[in-house]
């Protein structure tokens, strides 16, 4: 897709959540406030579909999975040891003119070679056609000084990489002109508080930045409770909070998030690598199966130079965003790592007892850990779509539509009167409404043409709408009576059911 099209399509999206009541900036009545988002009347349906789709999936359908919900705010020791406090940073520039600042991975900048010769440099911020960018900067810039010569190929290198008598030349991102950026230094993201009446150093705590280190913090609580054997996994849903440098790209970036991590336990004898591609391939099917494109997802292997010293491997699912293909789901197998950092810190041993074989050992780990955000991201880019549908009149008319998957749908059906003003067709349809409302989320709405009704329902993805009209009644006889019309979201086909045959009919559907 053309850069154009695709922020059109992003920018579609985001005015969509807000206008149907998806998410909101947060704090908007006060200019709102950067990085933090809310989710409105269908938003919180939506997020509460995913979290309990991967819940269900997750634990409740396995027998080698148990959940676990663990403080937001732990002991700081807990950050001491799994290497957040010394080490969370992101790499960040300020640029000293316009007191802007950037990721200093995200600035990508090349040197200008004309005929062996550097002319200068050009920057630009992270994007999916970044080399493109850049060699336009460049043809700009070698025509601007007026240089003859054979321009060669840009060779974009990220701000990190700049050597340190480059850094004067490169243009800042915000100003085009050279000699404002800083060295890039590292910024932890661990946003502080104070944990009672005192602030000083002694009370300082964090708001965790990733649920992982709970499930490590009470891996022997669970395990002393009985329930589970090598190989299992302890899940989490929660929230996260990291201070992003430069938050951004709506949800996908944000600095207070929800995420929905597993640690599972293995042997460490036994083959990771095995189990490793076990999970990528798991999570990978369950994004489909809550409605996200295939064909837009791809695996990213983390070269083993960049992995930690403790990581076996790290693979990522990507998702192609409007805005480029970006980490959906990161899957990370990382030895003993954590535990033996716990182990050390706190002086209780974090030993798995094998009663087969007498042996006793410090478990490995293999790590799913996704944002309930990006998925919800992912799903919207993955359901937005326009189409032509016949209007009132039968005159061909562009559908916004929201292919949601029924499983994570906010509004699973909707129910109409034909008309409002016929008592007996809107006390049928209340009925209608009275009779599914125990088994799945629907929505009555009696306002304006029926055709009008079913947009409103294609636009935040409803797939199903129930329509009762004067054959419900029964007046054209009693074949028809306590039937209605029964209409499909993407092919937009009706069906005649009756009202008793419905519960049955929509629950395999939307399960
Ligand atoms: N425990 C490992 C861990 O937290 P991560 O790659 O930093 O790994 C895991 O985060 C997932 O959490 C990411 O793949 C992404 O889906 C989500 N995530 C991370 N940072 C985020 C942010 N600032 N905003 C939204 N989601 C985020």
């Amino acid at each position: 897709m053309a850069e154009s099209q695709t922020a059109e399509l992003m920018d579609k999206i985001v005015s969509l959540c807000k206008r149907k009541g998806f998410i909101f900036q947060s704090s908007e009545i006060y200019g709102g406030i950067n990085g933090f988002w809310d989710y409105g009347p269908l938003g919180v349906e939506l997020r509460k579909n995913i979290r309990d789709c991967w819940w269900n999936d997750m634990v409740r359908q396995r027998d080698d999975v148990v959940g676990l919900e663990s403080s937001i705010i732990m002991h700081p020791k807990v950050w001491e040891a799994s290497g957040h406090v010394g080490g969370f940073t992101d790499p960040m520039v300020d640029c000293k003119v316009s007191k802007q600042r950037f990721r200093a991975d995200q600035v990508f900048f090349a040197p200008v070679v004309v005929d062996g010769q550097v002319a200068g440099y050009v920057s630009a911020l992270e994007s999916e056609r970044i080399a493109g960018e850049l060699q336009e900067k460049a043809e700009t810039l070698k025509r601007k000084k007026a240089i003859q010569g054979k321009l060669e190929p840009v060779q974009p290198r990220d701000f990190t990489e700049a050597k340190p008598d480059e850094i004067p030349l490169v243009p800042s991102p915000a100003t085009g002109e050279p000699g404002s950026l800083t060295p890039p230094r590292a910024f932890n993201m661990m946003f502080e508080t104070y944990v009672g009446a005192l602030r000083d150093e002694s009370a300082v705590a964090y708001l965790r930045p990733e649920t992982a280190q709970g499930m490590f913090a009470d891996f022997k609580a669970v395990l002393d409770t009985g329930r589970v054997k090598i190989p299992f996994g302890i899940a989490q849903i929660g929230k996260s909070f990291r201070n992003e440098i430069t938050p951004r790209n709506f949800i996908f970036r944000s600095r207070e998030f929800e995420q929905m991590e597993m640690e599972y336990f293995i042997s460490d004898e036994d083959d990771w690598a095995k189990w490793h591609r076990y999970w990528i391939d798991w999570c990978r099917n369950w994004l489909i199966s809550v409605g996200v494109s295939a064909s837009e997802l791809s695996e990213y292997d983390h070269p083993k130079e960049k992995l930690a010293f403790y990581s076996k491997g790290t693979t990522d699912i990507m998702f192609r965003y409007p805005f480029g293909v970006q980490e959906l789901w990161g899957i990370a197998a990382r030895g003993d790592y954590d535990l033996s950092q716990h182990a050390k810190a706190s002086g209780i041993p974090m030993i798995y007892f094998d009663e087969a074989t007498k042996r006793r050992y410090t478990p490995h780990v293999i790590e799913p850990a996704v944002g309930v955000d990006r998925i919800a991201l992912a799903v919207l880019c993955s359901a937005y779509c326009e189409d032509q549908a016949p209007d009132e009149k039968g005159n061909l008319e562009t559908r916004v539509v929201l292919r949601l998957h029924p499983r994570i749908a906010p509004i699973k059906a909707a129910v109409f009167p034909l008309l409002k003003n016929k008592p007996a067709l809107v006390e049928k349809a209340k009925a209608v409404r009275d009779l599914l409302r125990p088994y799945l989320t629907v929505f009555y709405d009696e306002a304006g043409a029926i055709g009008r009704r079913y947009r409103r329902q294609d636009e935040v993805g409803t797939p199903f709408c129930i329509t009762i009209d004067f054959d419900t009644l029964g007046e054209k006889g009693p074949e028809l009576q306590d039937t209605v019309t029964l209409r499909e979201r993407d092919s937009m086909k009706q069906e005649r059911v009756k009202i008793s045959d419905l519960v049955g009919l929509l629950l395999p559907k939307i399960r």
